[in-house]
Order: structure tokens, then C-alpha cells, then sequence
């Protein structure tokens, strides 16, 4: 069985906050990354979710969203750099879309940096569009705002 296969999606707790934090710290740059008193709110806030990706009781993804009304606004992505181009980002990205469809969400946006290949080529597969760009949004580089439409 494939290691894809093995990995289990769950919703965050409280008790990943420490863990999902410190995947943040290695995936983004320290202007990017989340501090750990937001991955705190998140896990308790009702207007967030967060679903983390474990295998073998390591965490080695997180995805989250915030949910207003029907509209659910992606706050993170991120994969542990020893587990990327395995279908594992897609896979739990579809998880925290199908989650927040589930309560409501109707359209999805979201910002990414321009030089995120990465990012945009899997939020591109999902559908996602440019409709926007907001400049120096990153202090040092403008985003890009994607949207997408269930
Ligand atoms: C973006 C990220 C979540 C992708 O995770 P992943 O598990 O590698 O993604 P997948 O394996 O599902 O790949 C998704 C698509 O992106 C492509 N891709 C992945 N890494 C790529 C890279 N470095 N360059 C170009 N394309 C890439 C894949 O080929 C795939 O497209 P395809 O199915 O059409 O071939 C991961 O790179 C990451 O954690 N980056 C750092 C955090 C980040 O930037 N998050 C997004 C913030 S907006």
C-alpha cells in the first residue's frame, strides 16, 4: 500500500496547535508564517477550520479556511517540504474544501504570492482563477487573489 494511502485527515485540535505551528515555521518564511497564537485561535474559533494530514502519528500537512456567511476565505496551506509532489497538497486541499462545502462555503478565495508555482499550479487544477492583484500585499511582493466558485 502506497504511503498516500496511509495518511489520515482529521480535523485540528487544540493539541496540534504546537506541531501545526512549527510545520508552518518550515514551510513559509518567517514573514509568512503563522504565529502559534493564531493556529490557537483557529482551533478553537467556530468560524475556522484547519484539517491537518498524519501519517504514521506525524503531522506533515495543514490546510485551513475561515467561513463567513457562504464565503470561506483559504488561510493556509502547507506540506512538509520531506513529503511535496506526491498528490499530498491536493489531496488535502480537497479534504478542506469538501469540509467547508459541507458547512456552506459556496465560493472560495484566497491570496498567493506570484512567484508560488507551486501553489497556483495546484490551486489552478482545482479551478481557481486570478481575479485579482494587490499590490506589495507581502510587503515585498504584490499577491494574487484567486477565487473559485463550488
Ligand atoms: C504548495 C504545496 C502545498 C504543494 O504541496 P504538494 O503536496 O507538493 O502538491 P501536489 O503534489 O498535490 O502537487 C500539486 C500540483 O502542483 C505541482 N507542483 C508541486 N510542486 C511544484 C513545484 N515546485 N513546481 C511546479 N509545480 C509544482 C504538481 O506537479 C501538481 O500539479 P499536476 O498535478 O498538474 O502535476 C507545497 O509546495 C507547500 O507546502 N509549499 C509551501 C507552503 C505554501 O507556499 N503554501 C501555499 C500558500 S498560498
Amino acid at each position: 500500500m502506497g504511503e498516500t494511502a496511509r495518511i489520515n485527515f482529521r480535523k485540528m485540535t487544540p493539541a496540534d496547535v504546537t506541531l501545526a505551528a512549527k510545520l508552518d515555521r518550515r514551510c513559509f518564511t518567517k514573514h509568512d508564517a503563522w504565529d502559534i497564537e493564531w493556529f490557537r485561535i483557529a482551533a478553537t474559533l467556530p468560524s475556522f477550520e484547519f484539517i491537518v494530514a498524519e501519517l504514521d502519528g506525524k503531522l506533515i500537512g495543514c490546510a485551513g479556511y475561515e467561513i463567513e456567511d457562504y464565503c470561506a476565505e483559504v488561510q493556509s496551506l502547507a506540506i512538509d517540504p520531506n513529503y511535496r509532489k506526491q498528490g499530498i497538497g491536493t489531496l488535502l486541499f480537497m479534504k478542506m474544501i469538501l469540509a467547508a462545502v459541507d458547512r456552506g462555503a459556496e465560493i472560495f478565495l484566497l491570496e498567493v504570492r506570484p512567484s508560488n508555482v507551486a501553489a497556483i499550479k495546484l490551486y489552478k487544477n482545482f479551478g481557481f482563477e486570478v481575479v485579482d492583484r494587490l499590490e506589495n500585499f507581502y510587503g515585498n511582493e504584490d499577491a494574487l487573489v484567486m477565487r473559485w466558485e463550488v
